[in-house]
């Protein structure tokens, strides 16, 4: 696909961008793949920005993310749940854990890492409660692999932090189905016992060799947190890694993301309020605020239904507040940083 660098005067709607856009401050304000609309060359021009590079000879957005690229990641998380599944299965008939197929898989999502765009709308297409189990490690990985390329770490780092998203949720194969799956609250008693999938995965990997100390550690750290609050030691910050306080907010954000048998799920700008007040307390600050400033352009375009019943789409999140995009309802433009009683709903469809 070739791209041309144009006035953005002379962009049409419709114009695909083809190179990521960064504000006078640094910040990124639109990334590849997003489609001009009036408001963002109206936003374009009131910021200073006067040249955009633009896909060429596009027929239309269609043709932008039914591409093979998509393909190729759709089926890349379908092999990895597979994967997973019969690495659990078994783990669960007592047999040895199969690493090469971890870090084949490791590798290939590793391949996906300058196809951001597709990989995140395939994980926002794909939260479903049916196999979550399986579906959770996958989604963590990728996320994972999202986050290390944002914190520009080397592909060998990045390639065992996608392992690390992978197992770190190992040692629920040793826990009771009865109580992973509880749809009700679960007693203290009960929590315990969850908690202890931490050391439980580490003591699953800790005999092989091959595998590197920071996929161990993530498994046995990525619950926790910053503060000291979490489990299973209640480290403080300075004790926590790398890979174990990038797993940790991969984790929590597709956890409170999927639709679960007992909730449903949140949108990523529930998450977004949580990890911008709470969340600054229990990870590690430079890394939630990198996820967040880079995670939340890739929302721009997509539709959602609000709280006072009316549907519309994303068409700018401003990237110093993020917690208040610009919706386009009709030809109506409603800004959330000044309607305080409208409030997305949902995301997506
Ligand atoms: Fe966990």
């Amino acid at each position: 696909m070739s791209s041309i660098e144009i006035m953005v005067s002379d962009c049409t709607e419709s114009d695909i961008i083809a190179e990521d856009v960064v504000n006078p401050n640094g910040l990124t304000v639109l990334v590849r793949g997003a489609v001009i609309t009036d408001y963002i060359k109206k936003r374009l021009t009131e910021m200073g920005i006067e040249k955009v590079t633009v896909y060429n000879s596009m027929d239309n957005y269609d043709n932008f993310v039914n591409n093979t690229s998509y393909q190729d990641c759709k089926q890349q998380y379908k092999e990895t749940v597979l994967l997973i599944k019969n690495i659990i299965d078994g783990l669960l008939r007592g047999e040895q854990l199969q690493y090469n197929g971890i870090v084949n898989a490791a590798n290939k999502i590793l391949g996906l890492k300058n196809d951001k765009r597709n990989v995140i709308n395939y994980l926002n297409k794909i939260r479903s409660a049916d196999e979550y189990t399986y579906t959770h490690c996958v989604d963590v990985a990728f996320y994972s692999m999202l986050i290390g390329a944002w914190l520009n770490l080397p592909d060998e780092e990045i390639n065992e932090v996608i392992q690390a998203g992978l197992l770190h949720d190992i040692g629920k194969v040793k826990i009771p189905n009865k109580i992973l799956n509880k749809k009700g609250k679960l007693t203290t008693e009960e929590f315990n016992i969850i908690k202890k999938h931490t050391i439980l995965g580490h003591e699953i990997l800790s005999k092989m060799d091959d595998i590197s100390d920071g996929v161990k550690n993530a498994v046995i750290f990525h619950h926790e947190r910053m503060d000291g609050t979490g489990y299973p030691f209640g480290m403080s910050a300075t004790f926590i890694d790398l890979y174990s306080k990038i797993v940790a907010i991969a984790d929590v954000f597709d956890a409170m993301t999927s639709d679960r048998v007992y909730r449903k799920r949140k949108t990523p700008f529930d998450v977004f309020e949580m990890f911008k007040t709470v969340g600054v307390r229990i990870f590690d600050s430079t890394i939630l605020n990198t996820f967040i400033k880079k995670i939340s352009p890739y929302y721009i375009g997509a539709n959602v239904m609000l709280n006072n019943g009316e549907r519309g789409r994303i068409v700018y999140i401003p990237p110093r507040d993020v917690l208040s995009p610009i919706i386009e309802i009709q030809s109506d433009y409603l800004d959330l940083s000044i309607q305080n009683n409208v409030e997305i709903l949902s995301i997506g469809g």
